[in-house]
Order: C-alpha cells, then structure tokens, then sequence
C-alpha cells in the first residue's frame, strides 16, 4: 500500500492523490521530533504556529511572530531529509495584502529552509496564495476552522455545516484556483470534507475531517499525549509521552534527593 519515495515535493502530494495513496502529516516544531518523525515516514512536516501554544506557552496562535517561527523552521528542516517542510505564515504576516504577503512569504522560505508556506483562509486569501504561487513559493491552504480567526470564530466550532457548506467549497476552489498545492481542512463535517476532497484537483488534508481526505494531520503533542486531560474528539493518542516523562522526571527528582544518582559507572576518575 505505501509508496515511500526518497524526497517527497509538492508533486508527490498530487502523484499521491492519484494514487489514492493516504498522506501523512504530523508538525513538529525541534530537530529531535522532526528526525523521529521523518524516519518514520511521515510525508509532511508541518512547523505549525500551534509552536505559540504547544512550544511557547502562549494562549492562542495569535501572538507568535515570524521572528519566532523561523528558529522552529531552521530546527525541522535541517532534521528532515525525506518530509516536505511546510512552515505556517502567523497571523498578521499575509492579512495586509498580497505585497505584504509576498515580503513574509520569501523571508520565511529563505531563513526557515522550510520547502513551502502556509496560510489561512479561502476566498479571502486568494490573491495573497497567487503572489506567493506567481513568486515560486508553494503555498498550503488551511480553510475550515482557522485557528487565527478563533475570535471571529466563536471558538472552537466545526465550520461547513448547514448553509455554510457552499460558501466552505467556494473557499476550497478559491484557494485551488489561486495554485495552492493542498488544502488543510479543519473540523469539516466528514461528508462535506469527502465531497471537497472529490472535487479538488489537488490534495486535502484533514483535522478533524473525517477519512475521506486525501491526507491526514495531527499535532504532534496530541498524537503523543503530551496533554494532560482528554483529548479533543477527532485526535488519536498514540502514546503517552507526558505520562512517561512526569514518571521519568519523578523518578530523577527522588533519586537525587536519594543520592541513587549518580553512581560510580556515571563519575569520571
Ligand atoms: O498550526 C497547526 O498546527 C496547524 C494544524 C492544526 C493543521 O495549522
């Protein structure tokens, strides 16, 4: 089933969509994960600006600056020798205008090393995908539920359902139209999602909608339950990393309070 080439581009995304073929996608924002992840096999790495919140500590995503996502990029491209590197536009970065857009969207590329861009928003956002498209930087859409726009928003909410349905697809299309070579779609109703993901040309990637998207994304502190209480309801813990290092650092503490460590096998002579 999977078809694992050497480096994965944005043509591999469209070759995988043809091909039926799932694509995999996971954010990382260090060198550490983004290595684990990349051997793993992960098609795309996503340096999210949920770094404001999962690295930073910051509330929402909405304070995070180029400044501070680029160290995020410049760590998880140099660990990624097989993903695609996408690196999000924060928030104020693209919003002005495509002029504005197109400074950010080249600054990001050359400082980060990421391979391409992400940004927020469909039909609102088409002219800023255009410039950065027509400027050789390849760009991600990411409609549906828009982090950045969570005030706008009312909050966590799934988007799409009801009569906004046509206006989500107007969005898809826009941000397809413009030349962006995938689409994030983020707590969608499953059946919407499906039905965008037949007709787009070029590959949907899902959070929270549903399998039938072309590929999947998760945050990566979430697939690892680095989170204490319950997870939201379209994540899948598939460990329990924040367990096993509150076990891990509870053991240290007492055993240096202990004096078990160090030992004589950890001394120098
Ligand atoms: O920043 C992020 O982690 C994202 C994903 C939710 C797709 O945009």
């Amino acid at each position: 089933m999977t078809n694992t080439p050497k480096v994965v581009r944005t043509s591999t995304l469209a070759d995988f969509k043809a091909q039926g073929r799932p694509i995999v996608c996971l954010t990382s924002y260090d060198h550490l994960t983004a290595g684990i992840f990349d051997l793993a096999g992960v098609d795309v790495l996503l340096v999210g600006d949920s770094a404001a919140d999962n690295a930073l500590g910051y509330s929402s995503t909405l304070p995070i600056t180029i400044e501070e996502m680029i160290p995020f990029g410049r760590a998880v491209s140099s660990a990624a020798s097989r993903a695609l590197v996408v690196i999000d536009m924060p928030f104020g970065s693209y919003e002005p205008g495509a002029d504005v857009a197109l400074l950010n969207g080249i600054k990001m590329l050359k400082e980060s090393g990421a391979a391409a861009v992400k940004l927020e928003g469909g039909e609102r956002s088409a002219l800023q995908i255009q410039a950065l498209v027509q400027a050789g930087i390849p760009v991600m859409g990411h409609i549906g539920f828009t982090p950045q726009s969570v005030n706008t928003l009312g909050g966590f909410k799934v988007q799409g359902r009801g009569d906004s349905a046509d206006q989500l697809l107007a969005d898809a299309k826009a941000v397809e139209a413009a030349g962006a070579f995938a689409v994030v779609l983020e707590m969608v109703p499953a059946k919407l999602a499906s039905e965008v993901s037949a007709q787009l040309s070029i590959p949907t990637i899902g959070i929270g909608a549903g399998a039938g998207c072309d590929g999947q994304i998760l945050v990566w502190t979430d697939f690892a339950g680095l989170h204490g209480g319950k997870p939201r309801k379209f994540v899948k813990q598939y460990a329990q990393i924040g367990q096993v290092l509150a076990t891990a650092a509870e053991q240290y503490v007492s055993d240096v309070q202990n004096r078990v460590f160090p030992t004589v096998e950890h001394e120098f002579e």
